[in-house]
């Protein structure tokens, strides 16, 4: 294609899309890394779930079932709740993008807490909406008062994850309930987390309609590749999000799974009780090494690195002994990394390298 034609071709884009760049080349594929930057669960799925995912290939030639409904009904008993107020999601980002498209037009604003999910950035964007930024408190403390009377006022909707990505810190559920009660805005709570913390909204479900749940079984349930979320709230707002999802959302893969971890959620217990023995156990062992880490309720840990370096240094120092770790794009987090917890080799062999790229640091001023 000439590039004239492109050109044509790119401003028949339409006016919110026409600001966003293409993205760029695809990166070359990781294998055999250590993959601890994006909050995976590296554990099998336990046999049953396994078997029923290989039932349901056997169903690849029909459509899955129309709006989830066996999924939504196994989850409104699971969670004691009624299937209007679940709707399932091909993962919980896919439900997250539900809730821009149908609160956000263009102009329009939402707030998250921040340092935040950096995916809601974009969507804010593909809306032509802004996406406000209210900073956390101290110590990661919700500043209810500010989203209640500050600019976050005008936003469609406040959006918070509890635990929060990317510190890994917790909120109370009193807090939380305070600031839905008192606020008018729909508050999206994402719970992305919440089963390596201590408690979960959910009771608050029937009591407030201004709040939505979101879950995934991404990060606690090992499905991040099945692609499985869930959304809890009143029947009305889930309605709404509903009837804009795409027809035939998830697959009959991510069905099938989906029930099925919910009729297993036990065989998750083990799984569970590992990933934060070896949170701790990486804390400790990096505290030791001169990181400073945040104390964290989820299956990843917030490190700031030792004086002299910054994040960006250690991810590429980490990524040539073939150990992936995320950096973060927000401010004052350039001195960090955030690593997921992942098997004890994973975690024993991230810790190598670590202590590797020290050893090497200090002989090397001890040289000079
Ligand atoms: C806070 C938070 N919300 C949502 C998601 C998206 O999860 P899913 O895999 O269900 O799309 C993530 C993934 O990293 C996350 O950290």
């Amino acid at each position: 294609m000439s590039d004239a034609k492109l050109q044509d071709v790119l401003s028949s884009l339409s006016e919110v899309y026409r600001q966003l760049n293409s993205i760029p080349p695809s990166p070359v594929p990781e294998a055999g890394c250590v993959k601890l930057n994006t909050n995976e669960n590296p554990f099998a799925l336990p046999a049953p779930v396994m078997q029923s995912a290989l039932a349901a290939l056997e169903r690849q030639y029909l459509y899955p079932e129309y709006d989830n409904i066996s999924l939504r009904e196994a989850a409104a008993a699971s969670y004691d709740l009624s299937m209007d107020q679940v709707i399932a999601g091909n993962g919980s980002s896919e439900l997250l993008s539900l809730i821009y498209r149908a609160f956000l037009g263009p102009g329009d604003s939402a707030a998250m807490l921040s340092p935040g999910f950096a995916y809601n950035r974009k969507l804010a964007q593909l809306q032509g909406a802004r996406l406000l930024e209210i900073k956390w408190g101290e110590t990661c403390l919700l500043p209810i008062h500010k989203l209640l009377f500050g600019p976050a006022k005008e936003a469609k909707f406040i959006l918070l994850a509890n635990p929060n990505n990317p510190t890994g810190t917790f909120v109370p559920i009193a807090d939380i309930e305070s600031l839905v009660a008192q606020s008018d805005r729909l508050i999206v709570l994402d719970e992305a987390y919440v089963d390596f913390a201590p408690d979960s909204a959910l009771r608050l479900i029937d009591r407030y309609s201004n709040l939505l749940i979101l879950r995934t079984f991404s990060k606690s349930y090992a499905a991040a590749g099945i692609r499985v979320g869930l959304g809890f709230g009143h029947p009305e707002v889930i309605g709404r999000l509903r009837n804009i999802q795409n027809l035939f959302n998830m697959n009959v893969i991510g069905q099938a799974v989906g029930v099925s971890i919910l009729a297993h959620r036990d065989a998750y217990d083990e799984n569970h009780r590992h990933i934060k023995y070896e949170r701790e156990r990486v804390k400790f062992a990096l505290s030791q090494l001169g990181f400073s880490v945040t104390p964290s309720h989820t299956n990843f840990l917030l490190a700031r690195v030792p004086a002299g370096r910054d994040g960006p240094w250690w991810q590429t120092s980490l990524k040539r002994k073939k150990i992936l770790v995320t950096v973060l794009p927000d401010d004052g987090l350039e001195d960090c990394i955030r690593v997921s917890i992942g098997t004890k080799p994973q975690m024993d062999a991230f810790l190598a390298a670590v202590e590797d790229i020290l050893g090497a640091q200090t002989s090397r001023s001890s040289a000079v």
